[in-house]
């Protein structure tokens, strides 16, 4: 069937876009709407309506044909014929018109959309600009700061919210066909104008030169260095002190930058590898999904209440189990200091607060947990406990729940054992705080089934979460690599480096924050905790840990009591280094006669990053997880990895195996073998000459 069909209904001739699932614009939907838009030229219509079927009106260019040769029509020709049609033009919008997809709306003279309609610009989020004439058409319908909002965010926006910053010229109910013909009808009853967006001058009142140099830095505060962001002010900019022509022309050379940029490359291969992480290889396409109804959560602590509001954010009642009265209130208590902070924030109304927190029925009788559809485990990190609690589900849940643990490190096999249903069980590993953190590490155990599987990867899409599927092992795929990460910090510190030092080198990288001060967000406690859970040759080489010990048995925990690795504001919570610690390190170091010297930002970048990589390999070579881009979507959602290097695995092919590989071998001569050992799949990769990406899809 064509993409594009287009057919007379009377005085009104309509386009139809039929290009399933989200009706990109591929080149073969470009070149049917111009002949649509040609046909019409020469029939008896008057106006002319464009319409999608399915989903969602145009959600954008296609992603897929970026970086291959480009086909004529191009999009901005098409939005120029449309544009120059003499017979008005309707865009007639539902789902989602995003970017190329808003771009042709704004080319089309008139906008009518459904209510539940959204619009958007997300090209920055691919590391792009709207390059069909969006930064020049925006701003001179909705003001130069609104236009820069919606592009440099990348956030759609609610019909109701386009109307009233003039994106849109209507809202509608009902049939959108319907709506959209009699639309028609109206504009050419009053004369069939063609308005175009072109035509109109930008609003410059209250717009200067420091108005664009404010935004400017705000930009650079909130994207660190993201070059999108950037040049979509610098189009802005271009809207209004040059023609339209002009301006069109400054559009089309910062989108060629920005599409031959390495940053681009990186946000679009996590667009993919995104939605790619949802497949599992191997699971039948038909597998049924269980209905998920009813939650049961056991542990209302950290993780448990935070995984229990993501649940009844979106409708899904759930009980939490606790071992007393008491840590329940406590655990209750935290849920709703929580909802109350996101009502002060104006996020919810304290009616949908109150809603929410209504549809939490606390309990401390197993008994209650027997309806459940899925329980999710969220007690102390400690095996023998998790074991007793799964040994009472398997007598009290009702046959074919799944039971889940929220273990960071245990065995879910093990866990699996101490019930009489293994094929039941499943890791369900969620982030902290897990009512914000997207990622949900879902750990398939040897006798995890394909059901209880797939029906966990469609639950996360209902909760809102990206899910990746790990296999069993020690931290699973994210903290296991994170565990190296965190040993090479710890050596640059005995070694020589500041903790200043090593958390800028990281930030400047682009992590979210460096590693130590994520030990001190979180708590020093907590890694002590995890340590001492260990064997000692679990544990590993005292040096990787010394200094976090001392610091720990200093009481200084992190931000909770005022000092960790950095000294804190208790007001600001600004970090300040700290002599102590800098005393601290060279204690420790003396004690394990560490000789200390610089330490290059060069040489800690790649001691944290390539420590992180090379395990990656060792994942993957292990079939941990199921392919690099997998590990990718783990490190960005995660553990705060900038998105625009595309996540470890990702970053490693751009800077080239050959080099990791013999930097490893450096390493292994000067810091020791014990710590750099190659991954075999990454010597065998060098020895083949071939990349990762070549290997995922060989
Ligand atoms: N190009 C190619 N494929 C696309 C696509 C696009 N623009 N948008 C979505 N897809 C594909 C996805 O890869 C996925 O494929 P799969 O089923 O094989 O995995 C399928 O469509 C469905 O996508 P989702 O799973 O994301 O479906 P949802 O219903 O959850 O979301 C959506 C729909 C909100 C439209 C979401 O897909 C989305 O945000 N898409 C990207 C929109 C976008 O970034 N548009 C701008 C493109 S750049 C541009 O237009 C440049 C222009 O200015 C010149
Ligand atoms: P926590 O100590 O904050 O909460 C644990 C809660 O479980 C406590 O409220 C306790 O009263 C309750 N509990 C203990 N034994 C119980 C039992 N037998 N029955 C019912 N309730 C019981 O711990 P946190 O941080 O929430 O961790 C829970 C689990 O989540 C652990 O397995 C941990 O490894 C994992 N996890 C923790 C993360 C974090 O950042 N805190 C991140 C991801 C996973």
């Amino acid at each position: 069937m064509s993409v594009v069909s287009y057919q007379l209904e009377g005085e009104i001739g309509v386009i139809r876009v039929n290009n399933p699932p989200v009706n990109a614009l591929s080149h073969a939907l470009r070149s049917g709407i111009q002949e649509a838009v040609i046909q019409a030229k020469l029939d008896s219509s008057l106006a002319i309506v464009l319409i999608c079927s399915g989903r969602t009106f145009i959600a954008g260019a296609d992603i897929s044909e970026f970086g291959k040769k480009p086909q004529s029509p191009s999009l901005s020709e098409l939005l120029a014929i449309i544009e120059a049609s003499k017979k008005p033009i309707i865009a007639a919008i539902h789902g989602t018109a995003l970017g190329g997809g808003l771009e042709t709306a704004l080319a089309c003279h008139y906008r009518c959309a459904l209510a539940s309609a959204e619009v958007g610009l997300p090209e920055v989020k691919l590391g792009l600009l709207p390059g069909a004439g969006g930064t020049q058409r925006v701003p001179r319908l909705t003001g130069v700061k609104a236009a820069l909002d919606l592009m440099t965010s990348g956030a759609p926006i609610s019909a109701t919210k386009a109307l009233s910053v003039n994106l849109i010229d209507k809202i509608v109910e009902g049939d959108l066909l319907s709506q959209a013909i009699a639309y028609g009808k109206e504009i050419i009853a009053q004369g069939a104008k063609i308005k175009k967006v072109r035509d109109i001058k930008v609003d410059d009142v209250g717009i200067s030169d420091e108005f664009f140099r404010e935004y400017s830095q705000q930009l650079s505060k909130r994207y660190r260095g993201q070059k999108a962001p950037q040049r979509i002010l610098k189009c802005v900019e271009a809207a209004l002190s040059q023609t339209f022509e002009q301006g069109l022309k400054t559009e089309r050379k910062l989108f060629v930058e920005c599409m031959e940029s390495s940053q681009s490359a990186a946000l679009r291969h996590m667009f993919f590898a995104q939605r790619m992480a949802a497949k599992i290889d191997g699971l039948p396409k038909d597998t049924p999904i269980k209905d998920i109804k009813k939650v049961g959560i056991i542990g209302g602590g950290t993780m448990g209440g935070g995984i229990a509001m993501n649940f009844v954010n979106v409708g899904i009642p759930v009980t939490l189990l606790e071992i007393n009265a008491e840590a329940l209130q406590r655990g209750q208590d935290i849920i709703a200091k929580n909802y109350a902070r996101t009502v002060n924030k104006g996020k919810l109304t304290a009616e949908q607060a109150s809603a929410r927190q209504n549809l939490i029925t606390g309990t401390t009788h197993y008994d209650e947990l027997a309806e459940m559809d899925l329980v999710i485990e969220a007690v102390f990190e400690n095996l023998d406990i998790k074991k007793q609690v799964f040994r009472k589900l398997d007598q009290v849940c009702k046959q074919g729940a799944i039971l889940a643990t929220n273990t960071s490190y245990q065995d879910v096999n093990d866990i699996a054992k101490a019930t009489s249903r293994p094929q039941d069980v499943i890791g369900l590993h969620f982030f902290s705080p897990a009512n914000v953190m997207k990622l949900l590490e879902i750990v398939r155990g040897d006798n995890t089934s394909d059901q209880t599987l797939a029906t966990c990867m469609a639950m996360a899409k209902i909760i809102k979460k990206v899910p990746v599927m790990s296999g069993v092992c020690y931290g699973f795929i994210g903290n296991r690599m994170l565990r190296q990460y965190g040993r090479e910090a710890q050596l640059c510190l005995l070694q020589g480096a500041s903790p200043d030092d090593i958390d800028s080198v990281m930030q400047n990288f682009g992590m979210a924050m460096g590693p130590l001060a994520v030990g001190d967000l979180a708590g020093l406690d907590i890694g002590f905790k995890a340590r001492e859970a260990l064997t000692a040759e679990q544990k590993g080489d005292v040096k990787t840990y010394c200094i976090a010990d001392a610091l720990y048995k200093m009481g200084r925990l992190g931000q909770k009591t005022g000092a960790g690795y950095y000294r804190y504001d208790p007001q600001t919570r600004q970090r300040f280094s700290d002599p102590i610690v800098e005393q601290v390190i060279e204690e420790q170091a003396e004690k394990y006669s560490v000789e200390r010297h610089g330490l290059t930002e060069h040489t800690i970048l790649a001691r944290l990053t390539f420590a992180l990589i090379n395990e990656g390999f060792k994942i993957l070579e292990e079939g941990i997880a199921q392919r690099p881009s997998d590990i990718d979507v783990v490190y960005v959602n995660g553990y705060g990895f900038p998105a625009h290097r595309g996540g470890p695995m990702f970053y490693a092919d751009t800077i080239g195996l050959e080099k990791i590989y013999k930097t490893i071998g450096e390493f292994a001569s000067t810091y020791g073998e014990e710590y750099w050992q190659p991954a075999a799949l990454l010597k065998q990769l060098v020895e083949e000459g071939k990349t990762l990406t070549q290997w995922a899809n060989s």
